[in-house]
């Protein structure tokens, strides 16, 4: 069945490795998505080259042009409900969302967040990892909602954790499963079998008790 492309609007904070990640899996024809608009918080942001690049139209928002708190958060409402999207995606978005946003796309917008929650939310996660001695660590991809990196939990990939790992190694080697992760996960959405259910997530319509798992294969289990 062909479906029509998903609508994804995408915001970002940084260098957008996420968001190239999604462009590139859409331009080889693996992910059947329409990158409609790209929001950046920040004017600087690498990863606003990425969506030029791409041809995708671009906002800044910021403190200067759209102030912050309540006002940058309407900002982004009357923006992105001016593309539609059928998916918002937080690919490295470092700023806290209000409850009026979240709610407003309640059950189609998602975080990539890099840890395995509910373990380490917020920032600075590699360094909290390697000081607790864990001998993994990984990503995650949720549902947004109002608490902090706390929605429900859609999928994860996982990586072990060396006995020589910095935080910097740690980062670089989460990477590039980060950008299959997120890839992965924007497909359920594709082929809608994924959702944000009364308590959790559903999968073709049935509870996830575990959030999916990143194979080496680059699937979801
Ligand atoms: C990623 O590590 C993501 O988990 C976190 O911010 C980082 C964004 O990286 N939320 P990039 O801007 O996509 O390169």
């Amino acid at each position: 069945m062909n479906r029509q492309p998903l609508r994804v609007a995408v915001l970002i904070s940084g260098t957008g490795s996420n968001l190239k990640a999604l462009i590139d899996a859409r331009r080889a024809g693996k992910l059947n998505v329409d990158i409609v608009h790209l929001i950046s918080n920040r004017a600087d942001a690498g990863g606003l080259q990425h969506a030029r690049n791409a041809g995708i139209p671009v906002s800044v928002l910021d403190v200067q042009n759209a102030g912050k708190g309540a006002a940058l958060d309407r900002a982004i409402i009357r923006c992105l409900d001016g593309v539609q999207p059928d998916l918002v995606v937080l690919a490295g978005y470092m700023r806290i969302l209000g409850a009026d946003l979240v709610q407003h796309f309640a059950g189609r917008i998602i975080n990539l967040h890099p840890s395995l929650l509910p373990k380490y939310p917020g920032l600075d996660t590699y360094r909290r990892v390697l000081a607790a001695g864990d001998d993994e660590h990984g990503s995650s991809m949720h549902f947004v909602t109002e608490g902090l990196d706390d929605g429900p939990l859609i999928a994860q990939v996982r990586i072990p954790v060396h006995t020589d790992d910095t935080a910097a190694s740690l980062a670089a080697r989460l990477g590039p499963m980060e950008h299959r992760l997120i890839v992965a996960t924007v497909e359920l959405f594709t082929l809608h079998a994924v959702e944000m259910g009364p308590d959790g997530v559903l999968l073709d319509g049935k509870k996830l008790t575990n959030p999916l798992l990143l194979k080496e294969n680059g699937r979801l289990v």
